[in-house]
């Protein structure tokens, strides 16, 4: 395949890095849609995957580019699937207009204050479009199964990483390499269930 531009629907620092590491090896580069002066778009639905395509849609329609979309989230079982679609902005609130990844965390330890079920997976559509119109869009899905712990653990990663225990590997997301979290997180699965697909579609 030779080199192909597409515009990233999202500026999130650790899901552009993530992308890159896992599309720049097949001769994809990802484009942050912030680069390109694109504004991020509203995401008002109620699904992952509504909220992916109209990020992929509104990216490829400014760019003129194809478009990858990420909606992701963490769903967590004592809260009835919270955070979920509102995973970014979770802390939000009359005084914290743009929460930080500390406030989220921090407020999800809380609400499961006191709670034994510390069950939750890492969630993630992926959506590519060819262009704003595209009929046919690729959507794949990944999940990742893990734990709420209480206090936070690792210095890599982003989002709530710190705080995602997996029990198989013994440590949370954030103590793990990049590539030992592409290797096995819901973004690295959805990736490589949507690559076989990608290759042909970007083809044309
Ligand atoms: P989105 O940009 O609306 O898709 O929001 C995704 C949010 O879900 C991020 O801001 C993080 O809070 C959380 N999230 C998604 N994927 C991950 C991950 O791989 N690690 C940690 N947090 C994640």
């Amino acid at each position: 395949m030779s080199q192909k531009k597409i515009v990233l629907a999202s500026n999130n620092a650790g899901k552009v890095k993530e992308f890159n590491a896992l599309l720049s090896p097949l001769g994809i580069e990802v484009i942050p849609q912030g680069l390109l002066g694109i504004p991020s778009c509203e995401e008002p639905y109620p699904s992952f995957v509504e909220n992916a395509i109209t990020k992929a849609r509104h990216a490829s329609k400014l760019s003129g580019l194809p478009a990858l979309a990420d909606d992701s989230g963490i769903c967590v079982n004592a809260l009835g699937g919270l955070p979920g679609v509102l995973s970014a902005r979770f802390a939000l609130s009359d005084q914290k207009k743009d929460p930080t990844d500390t406030d989220n965390n921090e407020l999800l330890i809380q609400n499961l204050s006191g709670i034994n079920d510390r069950s939750a997976h890492f969630t993630c559509t992926l959506v590519f479009l060819n262009s704003a119109t595209d009929p046919e869009p690729l959507i794949a899905v990944g999940h990742w199964h893990g734990e709420i712990i209480e206090k936070p653990q690792g210095l890599s990663g982003f989002g709530y990483d710190p705080i995602f225990w997996v029990p198989a590997l013994n440590k949370t997301a954030a103590q793990m390499s990049p590539e030992e979290k592409n290797a096995v997180s819901h973004r690295g699965q959805a990736l490589r269930k949507l690559l076989a697909d990608l290759s042909s579609k970007i083809a044309q």
